[in-house]
């Protein structure tokens, strides 16, 4: 595992190699498949009491404990260094699951409302020209407001209700540019980035299943109420999910 100077400016992104078994990622994915009927988002994406689960499974490797630690640490460094309070919110634990039939969730250029984002592949899509990799964007922005953070979220929803074959030609013409990069994420590795102020995005899956556990960390709360709101929605909407989930008779 590299090792970073977390006195340094923070890295664009750091990679935590090998740090998840393939033995617990088969038991996550296990759990996964049981749960398919249930799990069917129509975004793909889920805030459940079981992705808070399968990262508490994670932090009893050691290794995931000190890449989870060592971005922490960065990231609590960079906000003291933006000057911002960071509330003592538990992280947000979400599961990802997109496959074909979710043309709508890739290629959504977004920043995080949170500064750390742990990305975990659990299991990667089939290698094609579009596999669910990630698209990292080269330049941060910097001094964030409030006012243009707003600005700039309300401008990126915009652009991501275009069509998907437009994003898609965005996505590729900005790589040929050397705009942004294509991070191939491997299940076993943990990813970490800054995404409150790193343009991001994903390809899509165009066979098989992309699956990832994300976590995120710090919200800053400068987002007044565009992210909270949809947040508390969908976490309502998770909440239901689970308890029908466990109201429903086992076969
Ligand atoms: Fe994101």
């Amino acid at each position: 595992m590299r090792d970073y100077d977390i006195d340094a400016e923070p890295p664009r992104l750091q990679v935590f190699e090998g740090v998840v078994t393939r033995h617990l990622l088969d038991e996550i994915n296990a759990t996964i498949d049981a749960s398919r009927e249930t799990w069917r988002p129509a975004d793909g994406r889920r805030a459940t009491q079981a992705a808070r689960r399968f990262a508490d499974m994670l932090r009893q490797n050691e290794g995931f404990q000190l890449a989870e630690r060592q971005a922490c640490e960065i990231s609590r460094r960079w906000a003291r260094k933006a000057g911002w309070e960071l509330n003592g919110e538990p992280p947000l634990c979400v599961l990802r699951c997109v496959n074909s039939g979710l043309p709508a969730q890739s290629h959504l250029r977004h920043y995080d409302s949170h500064i750390l984002t742990l990305l975990i592949p659990l299991q990667q899509a089939q290698a094609t020209q579009e596999n669910g990799d990630l698209i990292l964007y080269r330049r941060q922005r910097h001094a964030v407001t409030a006012m243009s953070n707003i600005v700039a979220k309300i401008r990126l929803i915009l652009l991501r209700n275009l069509p998907f074959v437009i994003r898609r030609a965005q996505t590729f013409r900005h790589l040929a540019e050397h705009l942004c990069d294509r991070i191939a994420c491997v299940p076993g590795n943990v990813y970490a980035f800054n995404g409150f102020v790193t343009l991001h995005a994903n390809l899509h899956a165009e066979a098989g299943e992309r699956r990832s556990l994300i976590v995120h960390y710090y919200d800053p709360g400068l987002t007044a109420g565009l992210s909270t709101v949809p947040r508390a929605c969908r976490a309502l909407r998770d909440r239901l999910l689970d308890a029908l989930q466990h109201t429903r008779p086992r076969a």
